[in-house]
């Protein structure tokens, strides 16, 4: 299983190390074999990883140069990343990212070998449409992406699903699942309001290979338990 905690703009420096001290502890003392990926705000990328994965939410596509207000290449190598969140919903909806921008982005941190976390999901209105329409929704979130990428993994996360409470049924997830796992061999995550409550059955479905998680996994305890339930269905199935 693959369980990414996303922050968003939340957490400070001191508060990020403290996280990670007890996720990392908690997946060494466990000897957690799963993916774990944190990532925390631009000003926390400053982590040791031991076995946690840190990525980063979001970087410019140049080496550097003359954006202001962006980070590049050169300065997420410096804190050794190599791990990128690109699409997300809130980049795309709030931030005002176009497909084609989040497409060069993508170009460009592929090239450099990055593992990317590309993320899709579709509106309320879109989802009240069916199922077609919504995969159709997604098909276009696809342009100019490369869905061979070795080093791919997707995130299915509704817009109407992330930080509301609401989740789709369990079933509307495996079929856009298995949807998408028709079009590329990359790991699948679910995200939206996944929680304590709802991990280890989400984790569960077919075609889910992990989860996204963002307010929810803000608390370490709570991330913890999450990684508890991946390992407790691994076990499971290697029974
Ligand atoms: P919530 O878990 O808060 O719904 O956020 C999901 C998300 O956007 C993760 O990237």
């Amino acid at each position: 299983m693959i369980l990414c905690a996303n922050f968003k703009a939340n957490k400070t420096r001191q508060e990020t190390r403290a996280y990670m001290a007890v996720v990392e502890s908690f997946v060494s003392a466990n000897d957690i074999s799963d993916t774990i990926i944190v990532f925390p705000p631009f000003t926390a990328l400053d982590h040791d990883p031991r076995n946690v994965l840190i990525g980063v939410q979001n970087g410019y596509p140049v080496k550097n140069g003359a954006y202001t207000g962006e980070i590049a290449l050169e300065q997420l190598e410096e804190f050794g990343i190599r791990t990128i969140l690109i699409g997300h919903s809130e980049r795309r909806h709030v931030i005002g990212e176009t497909q084609e921008q989040i497409a060069h982005k993508f170009r460009f941190f592929a090239e450099q070998g990055f593992a990317i976390i590309y993320c899709v999901g579709e509106p309320l209105s879109v989802r009240e449409e069916g199922h077609e329409a919504l995969m159709g929704y997604i098909e276009k979130q696809f342009e100019g992406i490369d869905l061979s990428y070795p080093d791919l993994i997707i995130a299915y996360e509704p817009v109407w699903a992330i930080g509301t409470g609401l989740t789709p049924t369990n079933s509307d997830i495996e079929s856009v699942h298995s949807a998408l796992r028709s079009k590329t061999p990359a790991p699948l995550l679910y995200g939206g309001s996944v929680k304590v409550e709802n991990a280890g059955e989400i984790m569960a479905l077919e075609n889910v290979d992990g989860v996204l998680v963002g307010s929810a996994a803000l608390s370490a305890n709570d991330f913890c338990e999450m990684i508890a339930q991946a390992v407790e269905l691994n076990t499971e199935i290697g029974e």
